[in-house]
């Protein structure tokens, strides 16, 4: 049943071209925006959390999540460049796998970039409780983190998705410009930390290497635990492919955004992960018993209580210069990074809209969401909904785990792409392909099991929450888009 209704990949072309966006994307701001989508709360604060499950090992971590992420984008350029138009992995899924599965990736879609949004206003808030702290008007403790990690509720990172909310509502071009200024100023703070750290490294920091080994299934701990969690820090080069729609010639430009943008990424954040590991060390925390603590608990937040270290820190990069005695361009990266992140969750609030957009075109969503607005030309009404998911997300849970999360969604998105590349080169062979994944056979099922195994090593809270969202999305796809669906009832809007 859920392998039936495949959209003919003719009408998806059609279908875009009718109610359509402006297109006014080029190569470079297609690479900008992935760089602005990719850069964030991965390197700038999931570093404690990938030093805490895997020591320095964190960073074999960095390699293995940019492989697979690697792996994933050629797989994703061949799709992005055949079928360039908005919703991503899950347009790409309806046109080869069918309707059914296209929903759930769709559904899984959310987790990555709802969620991946109120994961950077976390990382976000961090920054800037530190230098509200620093200046001395912090926020009270209550107030600056959610209930799981020591505090209430994320102020902050509340305030900051509705914000973005209100930019984007107003207009993607305005928020693009913003976002290209934004991106130098990370890649500068990135450049500033790395010249510090850099020189400032020593042999014994590395040592012991590898103290949580290398991790088990569901244990969400060790190398692989920490390379499941920090795939995060590249999750969003495939923001590129979501503004298929918006760009000039799509079939060169978007492959060159997804790949590019990912390279650039994947040598600052080897970078970074060895002058931070090396400058300061990033042993991990243990419980009273010996056994390694799982960070974003509640036990882990009171060992961190009062302790000075990189695994503790909420704003790791800051932290780390700070102990290296740079005061001064410790509070400039804060200060960057508190300026830079929110284009992260601008991005990801913006693919998750334009996805929204092409699920209620089809009629697997209320096609009044879809709406655009008279004046600005933005599908306000989807961005304000999903601002409002977004603020109380990062309100009220912990970094670590929202990333989990992100990352349980998307790698299941990456899996099912490669799946369909694979289809798609036996069922329609004579298809142009603007860009072609290189040794097809290799590459793709590679993807598979990359994505694989680092979904089994993904916390197990979050592989829970990742099942029970497949679940209620069955659920609301059989009430409603099983019946609505434009392709089953011949109602494409014209
Ligand atoms: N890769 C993005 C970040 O690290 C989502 O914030």
């Amino acid at each position: 049943m859920l392998f039936q209704r495949v959209k003919p990949l003719d009408q998806i072309l059609a279908t875009a071209e009718k109610k359509s966006l402006k297109r006014q994307l080029g190569p470079i701001q297609l690479t900008l925006l992935g760089v602005g989508a990719i850069i964030g709360t991965g390197i700038f604060v999931l570093t404690a959390e990938a030093g805490q499950k895997a020591g320095p090992g964190m960073l074999i971590a960095f390699v293995i999540a940019a492989v697979v992420c690697a792996l994933a984008a050629l797989a994703y350029a061949e799709l992005a460049g055949m079928i360039p138009v908005a919703g991503s992995a899950y347009t790409y899924t309806y046109g080869v796998l069918g309707e059914g599965i296209a929903w759930i990736v769709g559904w899984a879609l959310i987790l990555e970039y709802t969620i991946a949004a109120s994961t950077v206003s976390v990382g976000w808030s961090g920054y800037v409780n530190g230098l509200l702290n620093s200046a001395g008007i912090g926020l009270p403790r209550f107030l600056r983190t959610g209930p799981f990690d020591g505090g209430s509720f994320n102020l902050l990172a509340f305030l900051i998705a509705l914000v973005i909310t209100a930019l984007l509502v107003l207009g993607t071009s305005k928020s693009a410009k913003v976002n290209a200024v934004l991106v130098s100023l990370k890649v500068a703070a990135l450049v500033a930390f790395i010249v510090i750290t850099v020189p400032a490294t020593h042999e014994a920091n590395f040592q012991p290497f590898l103290p949580n080994g290398w991790g088990s299934p569901m244990g969400g701990i060790g190398v692989l635990g920490a390379a499941a969690s920090i795939f995060f820090a590249y999750v969003g080069f495939d923001a590129v492919s979501t503004a298929a729609e918006e760009t000039k010639n799509p079939n060169r430009n978007i492959p060159i955004g997804l790949i590019g943008s990912l390279a650039v990424c994947t040598i600052f954040y080897l970078l970074v992960g060895y002058g931070a590991v090396g400058s300061v060390g990033s042993q991990p925390m243990v419980g009273a018993d010996g056994a390694v603590l799982q960070p974003g608990t509640p036990q882990m937040a009171a060992a961190c209580e009062g302790i000075k270290a990189l695994v503790c820190s909420k704003e790791p990069l800051a932290y780390v210069l700070h102990t290296l005695g740079s005061d001064k361009i410790g509070y400039l990266v804060g200060m960057a990074a508190s300026l830079a992140l929110p284009s992260v969750i601008l991005m990801m609030i913006y693919g998750q809209t334009r996805i929204f957009f092409t699920m209620s075109r089809d009629g697997l969503l209320p096609n009044r969401l879809s709406t655009v607005h008279p004046r600005f030309h933005t599908p306000h009404v989807l961005t304000m909904i999903t601002g409002l998911f977004v603020s109380f997300f990062g309100a009220l849970f912990p970094v670590g785990l929202l990333a989990d999360i992100t990352n349980s969604g998307t790698l299941f998105a990456f899996l099912m792409v490669a799946v369909g590349v694979m289809i798609l080169r036996v069922k329609q062979p004579e298809r142009p392909r603007p860009f072609r994944t290189p040794l097809v056979w290799i590459v793709c099922p590679l993807a598979m099991l990359g994505c694989l195994l680092l979904f089994v090593n993904l916390s197990s809270t979050a592989i829970s929450v990742f099942f029970v969202w497949a679940l209620v999305g069955l659920v609301v796809y059989f009430a409603y888009g099983h019946r609505k669906s434009h392709l089953a009832n011949g109602t494409e809007p014209s």
